[in-house]
């Protein structure tokens, strides 16, 4: 890649997806970066890669997956983590991050991101796993926090222990949703805003915000939506304890037109200007021409 920003992320991004793709090539619109599910374009070639190649050349991107499974006892897919690497390479992510979660079992791979129980052992065997992806891959890793509906009674950790563990073995750092938090919170009745307190500052690199459902008495993290008021609130507090985080807008199912997700982004870029007195940056994209 040659032409593309090498520039570190700020301000608010957003998810590529590719019902966007079009509108992202033809209108090159503000945004300040995008974060790549790169589940979606590992051993593919084609169309996806180009446009990929072809957004790359205005902005700047991360990259999130869901796949290393880093919580499982299955071995650490070589090949998936192979094709990662091949990625990373070709497109230069300045984030890259996956789940404090496991999503396979005897090799058989599931839809959802399953939490650990945090016991001593979990957390061994997650640190080991985490060395040895970020020595394979090369660059330091970010974990995040997932969202969860019930707690094993195994633990015998706070998952903010168990994370600042994980940073402290690893040398890896924090991706912290904040809709996941707030979501686990509700779920599992603990403090979301004393959970942000224990989170050491200088670990956070990235934040993700997301919008939940209700179903019964519990909140579902289906990114389905618009971010509702307590997580904007939450992220508020955020902001102010670790200052002008890059964050995401994710939105992965029920795909809104472009607009939404900017009105989102923008709503969170204000948030962030205003919390954190941010200095007005001019975009390394061109303005939509709007
Ligand atoms: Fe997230």
């Amino acid at each position: 890649m040659s032409s593309v920003p090498d520039t570190d992320i700020s301000g608010v991004g957003l998810g590529l997806r590719s019902n966007h793709y079009h509108y992202i090539e033809s209108r090159k619109p503000a945004v300040r970066w995008f974060e790549i599910l790169v589940d979606n374009y590992l051993n593919k070639g084609g169309s996806a890669l180009s446009h990929l190649q072809q957004i790359r050349q205005d902005y700047a991107f991360t990259f999130h997956g869901v796949g290393l499974s880093l919580g499982s006892t299955d071995p650490l897919n070589k090949g998936y983590m192979r094709a990662l690497k091949d990625l990373i390479k070709r497109f230069q992510p300045q984030r890259v991050s996956d789940h404090l979660a496991w999503v396979s079992v005897n090799q058989r791979y599931v839809h959802d991101l399953i939490p650990l129980p945090y016991t001593n052992d979990a957390l061994t065997h997650f640190c080991q796993r985490v060395s040895e992806v970020q020595d394979f891959l090369g660059i330091q890793l970010l974990i995040e926090n997932p969202s969860s509906y019930l707690n094993y009674k195994l633990s015998d950790i706070s998952e903010t222990d168990f994370l600042k563990a994980v940073v402290d073995k690893t040398g890896c750092a924090l991706l912290l949703d904040v809709n996941n938090i707030y979501v686990s919170a509700s779920n599992n009745n603990f403090s979301a805003e004393r959970y942000l307190d224990e989170i050491p500052i200088a670990v956070v690199k990235e934040i993700h915000l997301a919008g939940y459902e209700q179903q019964d008495k519990f909140l579902l993290d289906t990114h389905g939506q618009r971010v509702h008021v307590p997580v904007w609130e939450l992220y508020s507090k955020a902001l102010a304890r670790f200052g002008p985080v890059p964050t995401l807008i994710e939105w992965d199912t029920d795909i809104p037109e472009f607009d939404v997700l900017a009105e989102e982004a923008a709503i969170a870029q204000r948030l962030m200007d205003h919390t954190c007195r941010v200095p007005k940056q001019p975009l390394s994209t061109r303005r939509d021409p709007r």
